[in-house]
């Protein structure tokens, strides 16, 4: 009988708890015992009271709530090799062998790292005698599955992550108003979005909301004098009519010497350049607060069920998989390659090859 535990983890994400209900509720149904691990991964280093064993109930009206309500963190102690070792001894003292984490890239990678060592952390344990011979042979497979939940859409080897549609419909609602308004001023708005070092949110919330410039990591304004050529497009768009003027910017964009563009140097130069009454509004964690749309709840929901299959058809020489979804198809790839790919982007722009970002990340999306 397997033992499956699950957590979320970092940045919360709408969907989370779809996720968790999903995976609890299927792993009963197929005769496992569910464990929710609290706080994220701080629930694993403490363990105790924060693992707790749950019940078909115990997940009841989760599917419609934002957030999640076995509680996040980003968790120091789990970055050091002790941390991972206390994880590993209150994974076999509550006879956990499955571990599902939801979270993003960090989290994953932490995941991954968990996997990497835990034949180590089992014999370390051992030769400290906290755990027996026998718990040592017993637990010698941790199966570990991770399930993409963050709003940025930054994780590789899938077309979207559980929480960033809700987040780019908050995104786009949000800029909404913001036209109302300042079309009734003829004003400018500079509105800053989450993303972190992607530029999934803010390309798709320009397109969706029709702004006039956007910003993004993967792709730096190319040309020296790119301020000039901004202005010149915001003119043209004000001679053809048009009263308001909305940019957006990824949290994360940069130029191309890697200098990150903030909204107040934006409102600078449309200010004195072309004299527009201009406001910068940064959305913040409205983004990622809330009820999930149906899309992140049937995401999450068909994810779930697909980690709690993973779990139970992995072998010891399965690699650790990751549950994604690409053309509308969920699937299940190995944890350990989505995690390299995700670093390799971050990379590719730390040595300015954004071309190559933008291949990683997805090329027929981002060209
Ligand atoms: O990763 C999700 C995210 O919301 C990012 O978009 C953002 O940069 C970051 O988390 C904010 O983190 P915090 O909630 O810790 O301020």
């Amino acid at each position: 009988k397997k033992r499956i535990g699950v957590l979320t983890s970092g940045g919360d994400s709408p969907g989370m708890n779809a996720a968790v209900r999903a995976i609890v509720r299927v792993a009963i149904s197929r005769g496992c015992d569910a464990y929710a691990i609290f706080e994220g991964y701080e629930g694993l280093v403490n363990g105790g009271e924060m693992i707790k064993k749950f019940g078909w109930a115990d997940v009841r009206g989760y599917l419609s709530i934002g957030g999640t309500l076995i509680g996040t963190a980003r968790c120091k102690s789990f970055r050091e090799r002790k941390g991972r070792l206390s994880a590993a001894y209150n994974l076999v003292k509550t006879g956990i062998d499955a571990l599902i984490v939801c979270g993003g890239d960090g989290s994953l990678t932490g995941a991954d790292v968990l996997r990497s060592e835990w034949p180590e952390l089992l014999d370390e344990l051992l030769k400290e005698e906290r755990i027996t011979a026998e718990e040592a042979a017993t637990y010698r497979h941790l199966t570990v599955v991770g399930l993409v939940g963050s709003i940025d859409n930054d994780m590789s080897s899938t077309d979207i992550t559980i929480g960033a549609v809700t987040s780019l419909h908050r995104i786009c609602e949000a800029v909404d108003s913001i036209s109302s308004t300042a079309l009734s001023h003829s004003r400018a708005f500079v509105v800053e979005v989450m993303g972190r070092n992607c530029g999934w949110l803010a390309l798709m919330a320009a397109v969706s909301t029709g702004a006039d410039f956007v910003f993004i990591p993967e792709r730096p304004p190319e040309s020296d004098d790119w301020e000039n050529e901004m202005c010149e497009v915001l003119k043209k768009h004000r001679q053809l009519g048009k009263r308001k003027t909305i940019i957006i910017v990824a949290e994360g964009a940069i130029d191309k010497n890697l200098n990150p563009i903030r909204p107040e140097y934006i409102k600078k130069l449309l200010t004195d350049r072309m004299g527009l009454d201009t406001r910068v509004t940064t959305l913040g964690h409205t983004q990622r607060g809330g009820k999930p749309c149906s899309f992140d709840r049937n995401l999450a929901t068909l994810q779930g069920v697909e980690a709690v299959h993973a779990v139970l058809r992995a072998t010891p020489d399965t690699p650790s998989p990751m549950i994604g979804i690409r053309e509308n198809k969920i699937t299940c790839e190995p944890l350990m390659k989505a995690v390299e790919l995700t670093r390799q982007v971050a990379e590719a722009i730390a040595r300015k090859d954004f071309k190559r970002a933008m291949e990683l990340r997805d090329p027929e999306f981002f060209e």
